[in-house]
């Protein structure tokens, strides 16, 4: 079986719309006949936030699911493998597609929330999610042996001097200033996080992250964000390198689904950036597992800007294996 080229820009472009650190889309993808292969690019990782290319993992996790997403739309069974050839460390991931002929169940209902997915830096309306929609976002995350944790009020409360910890550092860091100025802010065409996507500041202390804090970016408004955050966590057993990349398939699943039941999210991520806030958060969820994501999640209330993409054609690797 082999892929033909309309399949592969379907196939690319899908993976291409998925959430990744600061929108570096670290990702490359090799296709040889029915074997994708989802590589990271060395060009666009985050050496000062990132240095264990940890969070590119659970980017390059989340591309690989959106491709599974997109097989399954197309007919095509898939099983993946993760860091498959030590002899090739670039290949994170790679995903061998059989073919079925019909949708694959399950699988290729979250095709259509590809595109209505985005990270949503605005305020909330303040309603609750119900008991049975968290139990399903928390088996998403199950069935990519992730975990999410739902916070409560206490919870929430220690991680708001988390947060604000990690806010200081963030505004103070020369090195890590740098490095987000290359991504964050202004008109981008292709990647990174334009100013237009960055959501308005809170008019009072709220539950964000300012993804521009430290750096003046004008024609941003303010809002009043929510006054109860919903927030999970979304950890893992283990903090190894296959991990990492299983954190990214929980996530996109976790978000798609969201996504399928009107919700958005955005993200709290400073406070696991930095390894002693990490440990912090790891200790106030209270189980044994190695947060990656703090997600703020809930029904938004107004409208913010999109991240651009680059065209997948520019992310695959023409050359064979
Ligand atoms: C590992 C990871 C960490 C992220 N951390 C943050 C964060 O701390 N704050 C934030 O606003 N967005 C965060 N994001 C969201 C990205 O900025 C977003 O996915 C990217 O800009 C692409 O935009 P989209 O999600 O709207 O498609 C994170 C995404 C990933 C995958």
């Amino acid at each position: 079986m082999s892929i033909t080229e309309d399949e592969v820009g379907i196939l690319l472009t899908a993976a291409g719309q998925a959430p990744s650190m600061h929108n570096t889309q670290p990702w490359r993808f090799e296709i040889d006949g029915p074997v994708i292969d989802v590589l990271l690019d060395t060009d666009r990782t985050l050496p000062v936030a990132d240095p264990a290319n940890r969070l590119v993992r659970v980017g390059l996790g989340a591309a690989a699911f959106n491709l599974r997403v997109a097989a399954a739309m197309l007919g095509h069974e898939t099983t993946l493998a993760i860091d498959p050839d030590p002899a090739v460390p670039d290949v994170v991931v790679r995903i061998f597609l059989s073919s079925r002929n019909t949708p694959v169940a399950g699988l290729s209902s979250l095709y259509g929330e590809l595109g209505r997915r985005f990270t949503y830096r605005g305020p909330m309306v303040d309603a609750p999610i119900s008991p049975w929609l968290m139990q399903r976002l928390s088996e998403a995350a199950k069935a990519e042996q992730a975990d999410l944790a739902w916070l409560d009020q206490e919870q929430r409360a220690r991680l708001g001097s988390i947060i604000r910890a990690a806010d200081d550092r963030d505004v103070h860091e020369e090195d890590r200033l740098q490095e987000r100025d290359q991504w964050i802010g202004g008109d981008r065409d292709s990647e990174g996080v334009p100013n237009s996507a960055l959501g308005p500041l809170p008019a009072r202390p709220a539950a964000i992250r300012d993804l521009a804090a430290g750096a003046d970016h004008p024609r941003r408004g303010t809002a009043v964000f929510e006054s109860a955050p919903i927030i999970a966590v979304l950890g893992t057993v283990q903090d190894d390198e296959q991990a990492w990349v299983r954190a990214g398939l929980a996530l996109e699943r976790v978000l798609l689904m969201a996504t399928s039941h009107d919700l958005a999210a955005s993200f709290l991520n400073q406070a696991v950036e930095y390894p002693p806030l990490r440990d912090q958060v790891r200790s106030l969820i209270g189980r044994d597992t190695w947060p990656h994501l703090i997600i703020r999640i809930g029904y938004p209330a107004e409208a913010t800007g999109l991240t651009p993409r680059r065209p997948w054609q520019e992310t695959l690797n023409r050359r064979a294996r």
